[in-house]
């Protein structure tokens, strides 16, 4: 096709795109069923997963979840199967080890069959300085929140793409868009997620493979306790989500196979916002948000022993 020819249809197909979302916006999307699907969450032994687990279980999918925490996971499978979810595995998995993930990942498709719906939740987060940080810490921040994503796509994807059918969940973070003074290795793991989500995304379109959906999940701060002690500047502008609300509205992405979902929605203003204006007003208005200290009275999950 000529330039001008391709020039033409792009500005048309431009045109109709933004009338369809506009359209789109008036009227309840079809969500899909997920009766029957096999779905494996990780760090669904608390949060999130364990919220997400509910979630699906309440609609009669397959649950596989895992998690480092034995305790937490069982108590996730025990609450699953109070809603009436018949079909809930649970797996001890270190998601910092690529071979244990392998492992774990086999015994799965051995004992369960190949997961339709694969979302990479579990998250851990140091809280400290950078120069304060231990290597170790950051290396695992690195391991879990991004790296798990590759070996678990690589385990579980070409099923999904041999049958042109699954979902790919990448529970990432507003700190995978934006740095976050106080957050430079989780920020790097979270940008990394969002990097390979949506590449892997467009890898699968470019492949024909448009069965295979991606769910980018791009939250602010949730009181899970992860982030226990972290404050917000302006509540009404920017409020600490909910866990039943935000899981809630994940489900609801997942279920009407959305790309993106950023919450709250005062943050798709942020981000527009963040290419638009200079580096100097960008830091004004990062200020005014309370970006620079969102993490200065952090205390994060206080463990039990
Ligand atoms: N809570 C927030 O404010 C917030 C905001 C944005 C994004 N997120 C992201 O949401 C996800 C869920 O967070 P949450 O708030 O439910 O936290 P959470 O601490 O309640 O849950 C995280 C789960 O991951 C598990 N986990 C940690 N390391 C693991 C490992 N090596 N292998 C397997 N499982 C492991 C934990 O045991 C836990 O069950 C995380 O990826 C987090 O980064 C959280």
């Amino acid at each position: 096709m000529n330039f001008f020819l391709e020039t033409l249809k792009v500005l048309v197909l431009t045109v109709y795109y933004i009338l369809e979302a506009i359209f789109l916006w008036f009227i309840p999307i079809r969500k899909k069923n997920v009766a029957g699907e096999i779905v494996l969450i990780t760090g669904a032994g608390s949060g999130i997963g364990r919220l997400l687990a509910l979630e699906f279980a309440s609609r009669g999918a397959t649950l596989v979840l895992w998690d480092v925490n034995r305790e937490g996971n069982e108590e996730t499978c025990r609450l699953a199967k109070e809603l009436g979810s018949a079909r809930v595995h649970t797996y001890i998995c270190d998601c910092s080890k690529r071979q244990d993930i392998y492992k774990v990942a086999d015994q799965v498709k051995r004992e369960v069959g190949d997961v339709n719906i694969l979302i990479n939740n579990a998250g851990i987060v140091t809280g400290k300085k950078f120069i304060d940080s231990p290597d170790s810490l950051v290396e695992k921040t690195i391991e879990v929140n991004c790296m798990a994503h590759f070996w678990t796509c690589k385990a579980f994807l070409p099923a999904m793409m041999a049958s042109n059918h699954g979902h790919l969940v990448s529970i990432s973070s507003s700190a995978g868009l934006i740095g976050v003074n106080g957050l430079a290795d989780y920020c790097a793991s979270k940008f990394a997620a969002v990097g390979f989500a949506e590449s892997l995304g467009l890898e699968m379109l470019a492949l024909g493979k448009t069965g295979v959906k991606t769910t980018i999940v791009c939250p602010y701060f949730i009181n899970t306790g992860m982030f226990d002690g972290c404050t917000t500047k302006w509540p009404n502008l920017l409020p600490i989500l909910e866990s039943d609300y935000a899981a809630r509205k994940i489900m609801d992405a997942i279920l009407k196979e959305q790309v993106f979902l950023v919450m709250p929605r005062s943050l798709y203003f942020v981000f527009a916002m963040r290419n638009l204006v200079s580096v100097k007003l960008g830091f004004l208005l990062g200020d005014y948000f309370g970006a620079f200290h969102f993490m200065d009275h952090f205390k994060g999950r206080v463990k039990k022993d």
